[in-house]
């Protein structure tokens, strides 16, 4: 998925992924991974309610490519933010919770310096095979001291759908993330209901919680 996808998805509100609040399943099983953690890192974190969520437990950082996504979410959470130019990126500050938005490939250490958990939901499963690869290695480079991911994933039979979201089954996130330790914490029977907006036609759709630890590098 190109960055036009999602700026012309946000451009014209097609934002079928959005929650209206947190999201079950983080507020379930953030307590399994928030022991030792000292800050938080969302990638492609959209407007998600989580970011919120999230922030009353600890300082957040997030990255998104969306302009309108960014600056959406502090109006309607009716916070007050200030933000600034640095070098590619546009920095959204408010309380506990910063967002750097502009290309997620982009960023470096320093920005996200001193996450030692990251939270997934609906970012691996937003892009393709091919830049999920990419995506992976990207985080891992960015978080070289280990740490843990919060990961909510999809699974579905692929041939049913075109994604986004693609399905993201256990094997493969083995493939992704081989040599960090892998806890399947939970799962949630979705076919037939609901998926955030949307509903999808498939003939199973399972949404899957992971803990991964990563190795230091
Ligand atoms: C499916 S949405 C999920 C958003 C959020 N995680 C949520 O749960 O609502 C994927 C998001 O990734 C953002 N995105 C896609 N590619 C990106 C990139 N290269 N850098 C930063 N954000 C990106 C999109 O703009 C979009 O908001």
């Amino acid at each position: 998925m190109e960055a036009e996808f999602w700026h012309q998805r946000w451009q014209n509100n097609e934002l079928g992924f959005q929650l209206d609040e947190a999201h079950p399943l983080l507020r379930q099983y953030l307590p399994a991974v928030i022991a030792g953690k000292h800050k938080v890192f969302v990638p492609l974190c959209g407007k998600s309610p989580d970011l919120s969520y999230l922030a009353h437990y600890l300082p957040v950082i997030g990255a998104e490519l969306s302009a309108i996504a960014c600056k959406d979410f502090f109006l309607e959470q009716a916070l007050p933010f200030n933000v600034s130019q640095q070098h590619t990126f546009h920095y959204y500050q408010s309380g506990a919770i910063d967002l750097w938005q502009g290309d997620f490939f982009a960023l470096t250490e320093q920005h996200i310096s001193g996450c030692n958990l990251i939270y997934d939901r609906a970012a691996l499963i937003a892009l393709p095979l091919e830049m999920r690869q990419q995506y992976v290695q990207k985080l891992r480079k960015l978080m070289p001291k280990g740490g843990d991911i919060l990961l909510i994933s999809l699974e579905y039979p692929q041939h049913e759908k075109q994604g986004p979201p693609f399905s993201v089954p256990c094997s493969e996130i083995k493939t992704l993330f081989a040599g960090a330790e892998i806890i399947l914490l939970g799962s949630e029977e979705l076919t037939g209901k609901g998926f955030a907006r949307r509903r999808f036609a498939t003939s199973s759709l399972i949404e899957t919680v992971y803990r991964i630890t990563l190795p230091p590098v």
